[in-house]
């Protein structure tokens, strides 16, 4: 179970975001929506560890991975999240294979990695360096990239953005199915999308803004 608790992020201007307690279940699925700039990238980057809140916590099965260490933290997102960044982050001088090669777990054969880039439509471009795809393909390879490590807890921001209606269904139901046992967040901005996940959340009645000192003396 993730919990978050009186979560406030602050940003280097001084404003920031205070976040509604939110609770995701093990073996759930949660769409996250609302408008642009609510701050849902913000959230999952709380979650996962990338961002530290200056105030609350964020706990899994009742660790405060929000107050460990850097390193420890770091560990956290490696071992047990797999988050599909809204901007992909993908490694672009390289080729889709050794992308993927460089989360792999050991037990994860290359059998099953073609197996997983044949489910998203992209095996065929395994050996590409991933400058050279579309914004669609390096969609789907991120999400391989995430998924390849059987990750506990999939964060995905947007994970069907680029993608047609057809394909974006097939990535959800693929996030779905390797979410298994674990917990799976989605923010997405189709509403045909959103009904496949367990539960919707409006991030516009959870997250509110908080204007800096500064932008105080400037309005
Ligand atoms: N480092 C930062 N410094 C200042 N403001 C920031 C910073 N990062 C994010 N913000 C602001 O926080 C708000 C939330 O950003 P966030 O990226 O979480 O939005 P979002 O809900 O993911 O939007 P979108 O749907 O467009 O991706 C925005 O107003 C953004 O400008
Ligand atoms: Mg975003």
């Amino acid at each position: 179970m993730i919990k978050t608790e009186d979560l406030f992020v602050r940003f280097s201007d001084g404003s920031g975001i205070r976040y509604r307690d939110m609770c995701f279940d093990t073996g759930r699925s949660y769409a996250l929506l609302g408008a642009s700039g609510v701050g849902k990238s913000t959230f999952l980057n709380l979650i996962s560890g990338v961002l530290t809140p200056a105030e609350g916590r964020v706990t899994v099965d009742g660790e405060a991975v929000s107050a460990l260490p850097q390193k420890a933290r770091d560990l956290y997102r490696i071992r047990r999240v797999g988050y599909i960044f809204q901007d992909f982050k993908l490694l672009e001088d390289m080729t889709v294979q050794d992308n993927l090669n460089l989360l792999r777990l050991e037990g994860v054969d290359t059998a099953q990695m073609d197996a997983l880039l044949d489910r998203l439509g992209i095996l065929r471009l395994k050996k590409r360096r991933v400058n050279r795809l579309s914004g669609g393909e390096k969609q789907r390879v991120a999400i391989a990239r995430a998924l390849i490590k059987k990750p506990a807890i999939i964060l995905a921001d947007e994970p069907t953005g680029n993608l047609n209606y057809e394909t974006g269904v097939e990535v959800v139901k693929t996030l779905l199915l390797n979410a298994g046992e674990g917990t799976l967040i989605a923010v997405t901005h189709d509403d045909r999308l959103a009904p496949m996940f367990d539960e919707r959340m409006d991030m516009n009645a959870v997250a509110e803004w908080i204007p800096g000192g500064e932008a105080r003396q400037h309005a």
